[in-house]
């Protein structure tokens, strides 16, 4: 019996698929790879990635429009779990220490802080969707295409997770840059963008597959340190910001309202959400490098669900025929937390208020309000916002409480830090900031009227603001 194999003639059994259908016997003898590459591959990844992330989160708060606002969060997220994987894979590629943090090229650094430091939103735009994501797009794919298919398919498969997700970013992205950037905007940015094209090529690409070319540019934009802008911005849909003339968790738990108006109240709570990313986005800045990167994560994922609530209720006011546009959506949490707390006093009103959502009067109750109240979507946004909000608790749990004596202390510190920023009701009102107006009234007769019933007179006397109420039951998000 002769050991020798013709060229060619190796079959599979019945020819099935070799090598587990990663790739053909052929392909999987090539030689050209080692561990070192692919860990440097996947550390520049890494290193842009994270950088976007920050940049993406960084933006949430004073980037104006709402959808856009939502996009950032989203992609943010998405940012943030595409660094997780790579991380969990490198980690498996005997590299301790990792040396995650490292720079991996002062031309990506440069990159990445004039993409940070872009001046407009056109900018930021054009800069992350098509200068940058097209390049960590082929980057991942000369990764798949080039890592050893069986000897490396772990780093494949990241691969090819990390182009799958993100390809829909860099979609949206093209949206996005058709809707709002004109040709204006390209001409000014012309300049600036062929100066993010040098400092990539002279990092060799993103990925360092090609040789390096030039010098690192000059910084521009990137030339003065960043400045964080805490300071919530809205587009000109938003009107009356400062209202806080309607009471809705007072009418929520008051028994005698009927369901039905009930659902009216809590889509008014959830697109109030907005005001939770522009605040975390603040707490993640401020605490970038106090925390470990699982703290980032998490909380990201965090502020992504925060940001779907606030969509829960823009959806659910279009599906009763009602526009949004027409209620002020109030923003003062937000600012107040962003300018006159700390990031730690932040975390702990955000922990305080999220903890009391969870007794029987809480997610529970706005759930059990939506099933009775015959609006189906209602219901089942409810039902998922209860679930997030069970997350967020375990969140908290993980990353705020462990810094305190106790779970109580924990508390305390956070409905401390909560009494601090409120009750400027007043203020407000003096300084003409609002008039504080009862919008409740007009929105609800215009639902009635898609419903076809006639308003309920003690739903819609309902007046209650507020100006006194207890601080803790001011904001139940
Ligand atoms: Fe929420
Ligand atoms: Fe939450």
């Amino acid at each position: 019996m002769s050991h020798h194999l013709q060229p060619g003639s190796y079959q599979s059994y019945k020819g099935l698929p070799a090598l587990a259908g990663l790739s053909t016997i052929d392909e999987a003898a090539a030689s050209q790879w080692s561990v070192e590459e692919s860990v440097k591959r996947l550390k520049r990844l890494h290193y842009v990635l994270k950088r976007l992330h920050e940049t993406f989160t960084e933006r949430i708060t004073s980037e104006p429009i709402y959808e856009l606002k939502m996009a950032l969060s989203h992609h943010a997220y998405l940012c943030a779990e595409q660094v997780t994987l790579i991380r969990s894979r490198v980690s498996e590629m005997r590299e301790p220490p990792l040396g995650l943090d490292k720079v991996p090229h002062p031309g990506l650094e440069r990159l990445m802080d004039e993409v940070r430091a872009s001046r407009t939103t056109a900018n930021l735009l054009l800069s992350v969707y098509e200068l940058l994501l097209p390049a960590i797009l082929s980057a991942c794919d000369r990764l798949r295409t080039q890592a050893h298919p069986l000897a490396d398919a772990p780093t494949v498969r990241v691969a090819r997770l990390i182009h799958f997700e993100l390809s829909d970013v860099q979609q949206y992205g093209q949206q996005a840059i058709a809707c709002l950037v004109t040709q204006e905007d390209r001409v000014s940015a012309e300049q600036w963008l062929c100066a993010l094209e040098k400092c990539m090529k002279a990092a060799g690409q993103l990925d360092a597959t090609e040789p390096a070319e030039g010098e690192v540019p000059a910084p521009l934009e990137s030339s003065q340190p960043y400045v964080y802008q805490g300071q919530p911005q809205r587009d000109e849909r938003f009107q009356d910001p400062f209202n806080a003339g309607v009471n809705p968790e007072a009418f929520l738990y008051d028994e005698s309202f009927p369901a039905r108006a009930k659902t009216l109240m809590m889509y008014y709570k959830r697109i109030r959400e907005i005001d939770v990313p522009e605040m975390m986005a603040s707490i993640l800045h401020d605490l970038r490098d106090a925390e470990p990167w699982e703290f980032h994560a998490e909380m990201s994922r965090q502020l992504w669900d925060e940001a779907r609530h606030a969509m829960m209720g823009e959806v659910g006011f279009v599906s009763q025929g009602l526009d949004w546009r027409n209620i002020p959506i109030n923003f003062t949490w937000s600012r107040n937390l962003n300018t006159q707390l700390d990031a730690r006093e932040r975390h702990g009103v955000l922990f305080f208020i999220e903890q009391g959502l969870m007794p029987r009067s809480g997610k529970r109750y706005e759930w059990e309000v939506g099933l009775a109240s015959g609006d189906a979507l209602s219901g089942l946004f409810q039902d998922f916002d209860w679930a997030d909000e069970v997350l967020h608790a375990q969140i908290g749990r993980r990353w705020y409480v462990p810094r305190y004596k106790s779970l109580q202390e924990a508390l305390a510190y956070g409905d401390r830090c909560w009494t601090k920023v409120v009750s400027h009701w007043r203020d407000y009102l003096d300084r003409g900031l609002t008039q504080h107006q009862n919008w409740w009234p007009e929105l609800y007769r215009h639902a009635c009227q898609n419903w076809g019933v006639t308003p309920d007179a003690a739903v819609l006397a309902y007046n209650k603001t507020y100006e006194d109420s207890r601080a803790d039951l001011q904001k139940l998000t």
